[in-house]
């Protein structure tokens, strides 16, 4: 602010930038770009910028960090991107007070089917993550429809953020594309996602750590569902206050879950899942697992990360026939304090391995 201030005074005259408020000098720079590299270069003097049919060069990010604080980003046409192997990402915005959206019609097409191999982040092609929402506060992003993401979508890791009405399309070659969780939050707070519409193939949403977190009235389709976790092992191993509700998650391999990982210490509390309507599951409708080691199940749960004041409410639906319909495996004594209401999971198996259930609950 001081450094545009000076040179607007250097320009245009001392007592001329006096007589006028920062606000009206900043709601004359309206900018449209129409190339990547002019909206990195030109983007701190615009008060709304409008990123207009771009075509990102392969290997290059969208660079809108460090704006100036209150501007508005429009995606207007279709967005893309060139192809290269390469870890991304492919936008990355960061600033305070910004509002994120798009003109009607507008369309941000990843094409992710380009390096989707079937081993997501495990291996094969280096893929470009999507959306570094780093260090981007109190700001909002709103209506986006994006399609493909070659591998994980958004990385959420700051404070104040509303994510409100946004698509996350990558149903190009359902089972190609892996890893392409929709939602990654960690080490943030005040985080509020209502109203997604995700179609993916690996968590809708992904809390590793924070606090205050909402997602709402949210449509989960062909991924691995809700999930608090893996917690533990990273070096922010807290989630506590977050409600999950009014989501609907369908043909997903699993419903709600918590996982927390082997040998770690951390807590997870506050958690509130409540009318989760579930259809088609594949693996488990309601799970909660304390055995998580590289990334998998191990079968012996420990108890050094909490699992507190736990709410599972009208979480209802069917899972396939030889899916699990709830699975419960805490360490000893680190379940506790759960509220347990309306849950009605049918059409699977009954598991047989649940342990430590704590109080109220059941895998019944
Ligand atoms: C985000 O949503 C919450 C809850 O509706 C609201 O209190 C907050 O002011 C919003 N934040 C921004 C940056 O708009």
């Amino acid at each position: 602010m001081q450094l545009l201030s000076s040179v607007v005074a250097a320009t245009m005259g001392a007592a001329l930038v006096a007589a006028a408020p920062a606000s009206e000098l900043k709601a004359r720079s309206s900018c449209t770009f129409t190339s990547s590299s002019d909206a990195a270069s030109g983007k701190a003097d615009c008060s709304t910028i409008t990123l207009s049919g771009i075509e990102v060069p392969a290997g290059e990010t969208l660079d809108l960090t460090d704006l100036s604080d209150g501007t508005t980003v429009v995606f207007e046409g279709e967005t893309t991107f060139g192809y290269k192997e390469w870890e991304g990402p492919l936008i990355s915005m960061s600033g305070k007070d910004i509002t994120i959206k798009q003109a009607t019609g507008a369309k941000i097409n990843c094409d992710g089917s380009r390096w989707w191999d079937g081993k997501g982040s495990n291996g094969g092609k280096t893929k470009p993550k999507f959306f570094k929402a780093h260090k981007l506060y109190n700001s909002v992003i709103s209506g986006l429809q994006i399609y493909n993401t070659p591998v994980q979508g958004f990385s959420i890791q700051t404070d104040n953020l509303n994510i409100t009405d946004v698509t996350i399309d990558n149903s190009d070659g359902t089972d190609e594309g892996h890893n392409t969780d929709a939602f990654d939050i960690g080490e943030s707070t005040y985080i509020t996602i209502d109203g997604a519409t995700i179609y993916n193939q690996d968590d809708c949403l992904a809390i590793n750590s924070g606090e205050h977190i909402t997602f709402s009235n949210g449509y989960c389709d062909g991924g691995h569902g809700l999930s608090i976790g893996s917690v533990g092992g990273r070096d922010d191993n807290t989630v506590s206050d977050v409600t999950i509700s009014g989501t609907k998650v369908v043909n997903s391999q699993n419903g709600v879950r918590i996982k927390t990982v082997y040998d770690k210490t951390g807590s997870v509390s506050g958690v509130t899942f409540s009318d989760i309507t579930l259809s088609g599951i594949t693996k488990y409708g309601l799970v909660v697992e304390q055995d998580y080691e590289n990334g998998s199940p191990t079968g012996t749960p420990t108890n050094g990360i909490t699992v507190k004041d736990i709410t599972f409410e009208k979480v209802t639906g069917t899972v396939e026939s030889d899916a699990t319909n709830i699975y419960i495996l805490c360490g000893s004594d680190s379940c506790s304090d759960w509220t347990w209401s309306g849950v009605s999971i049918t059409g699977g198996e009954t598991s047989s391995k649940c342990d430590n259930v704590p109080t109220g609950a059941s895998c019944e």
